[in-house]
């Protein structure tokens, strides 16, 4: 029965429509990534701002998506993956709304929150929906799809940005977000719910015809049994404590380390900061940085996650991303060293410049095929399904707390210790990762939810070499 649920795999219309939602959900969490570096100088012009106040308006929507993240597994459970989606998408219409037209900044830091929160959601709830409705042996392409559609949003904020720098507009610049919000409405209005999550709510007959649709080619009355038998004795939802208690604590620590590494190895303090970072390594006019960063980070994110979609459920989680990992820490050491050598003189030299744009695209490449897409794709396979909700909520959460710190804190940091120390700060981290993903990180390639559900089952102390 599992071996069926494994090797069946194949399209469907409601699994296309599942990838389309989940690909706009990624698309609006990536723009909102982006938009903002280009639209602040506008704002900043048109309401005066403090330093303290063009914080506000940059940080808080991450702010806001750590609370959406926290509420997203709550509603995700509660409703549904695919109601809090279509909440998600309607809080994020109308905070993009309340953005364009904000009168005053108070208004626009409310919006700014609002769409935060409605980020938060999406970016529980997608991955969940397409990790649960996902053939096993295409759960990974799924959830990198989610990646790649993160990427996409990104690049085309950045490219928005560049044509409207000039007018300025950065109402349009945010009211952009709107458009693919209000697509992710319409699209949730046919789909379907996972099946999982209503054999959870007692409603078995909707399952059933759930998967009918979703995978007409297995039988559903197996898949049906498969599900059911990882439900076997699990409560609808459980609480929060059991969320925390030891029986998961391996899987919860998991999710959560890797949130963080995914963050603290920095990812978007260059995503924010590209501009800045090329201004430092040479590049001196405006319009060259930008399209450094159009570029050299904003495509080349896109396409190299491409190539994660392809790799994934081939060769699987842990080579990835411990070869992403080694790339990540030669391009930041490169970077580092670059900056050492430019502060004993005046600015870099243009071979130094050289050096951080082929490094910084080094960098991006080796993020974008392993800690961009892996980290997702883990977070939303390595949960039980009666904690799946709330733990994937736990563990996006942290990553938008530490998002938020790194952004926060980049500036700063690059004020106290330096450019280059800050590099090598990054690199260490991306050791510390690398070493802490070999030893503790399972491979969850090609197994089914059900299966990987029995990895946490017994000693939990088991070396992970078992589990590779
Ligand atoms: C991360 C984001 C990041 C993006 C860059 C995502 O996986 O969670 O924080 O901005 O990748 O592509």
């Amino acid at each position: 029965m599992a071996a069926q649920d494994v090797q069946a795999g194949g399209w469907s219309p409601a699994l296309i429509l599942v990838l389309v939602a989940v690909l706009l959900a990624g698309a609006l969490f990536g723009y909102d990534q982006g938009v903002i570096s280009g639209a602040l100088s506008g704002v900043q012009h048109e309401f005066k701002l403090s330093a303290l106040l063009v914080e506000v308006v940059t940080s808080w929507v991450t702010l806001g998506a750590l609370a959406g993240s926290l509420a997203g597994g709550e509603l995700a459970d509660r409703l549904g993956r695919r109601k809090a989606l279509f909440a998600a998408a309607a809080l994020f219409a109308a905070g993009a709304a309340v953005e364009a037209l904000a009168p005053a900044v108070a208004v626009l830091v409310a919006g700014r929150l609002l769409v935060g929160f409605g980020v938060g959601v999406a970016a529980v709830a997608a991955p969940l929906y397409a990790a649960e409705l996902a053939p096993a042996p295409q759960r990974g392409r799924f959830v990198s799809a989610y990646q790649l559609a993160i990427t996409i949003g990104i690049f085309l904020s950045y490219l928005v940005d560049q044509a409207l720098t000039k007018q300025g507009d950065w109402r349009v610049m945010l009211g952009v977000s709107a458009v693919p919000a209000l697509l992710l409405l319409a699209a949730m209005v046919p789909a379907v719910e996972s099946p999982r999550w209503l054999v959870r709510m007692g409603r078995r007959d909707e399952a059933r015809a759930t998967i009918a649709r979703a995978r007409p080619w297995v039988d559903p009355d197996v898949r049906l049994a498969s599900i059911e038998a990882s439900l076997h004795d699990e409560p609808p939802n459980a609480s929060w404590s059991e969320v925390f208690a030891p029986a998961w604590r391996r899987p919860l620590t998991i999710g959560i380390g890797l949130a963080v590494f995914q963050q603290i190895t920095g990812i978007n303090a260059i995503i924010y900061y590209s501009d800045k970072i090329f201004a430092a390594a040479g590049f001196s006019s405006a319009a060259a940085q930008t399209q450094a960063s159009t570029w050299a980070i904003g495509a080349v994110n896109v396409v190299a996650t491409l190539i994660a979609i392809a790799f994934i459920d081939r060769l699987g989680r842990r080579p990835l991303l411990l070869a992403g990992l080694v790339g990540m820490t030669a391009s930041l050491a490169a970077v580092g060293f670059a900056f050492l050598s430019s502060s004993k003189g005046a600015g870099m030299s243009s071979s130094a410049g050289a050096v951080t744009l082929g490094a910084l695209v080094v960098f991006i490449i080796s993020f974008a095929f392993s800690l961009g897409p892996v980290v997702w794709t883990v977070i939303n396979e390595i949960f039980p399904g009666r904690v799946r909700g709330r733990a994937v909520a736990v563990a996006t959460a942290v990553n938008w707390g530490s998002a938020f710190l790194v952004s926060e804190f980049f500036l700063t940091l690059v004020d106290a210790i330096g450019e280059s120390a800050t590099f090598f700060l990054f690199a260490f981290f991306c050791v510390v990762g690398g070493i802490w993903i070999y030893r503790r990180v399972p491979e969850t390639k090609g197994r089914s939810l059900e299966q990987i559900e029995t990895l946490w089952r017994g000693d939990t102390r088991a070396p992970a070499a078992s589990l590779r």
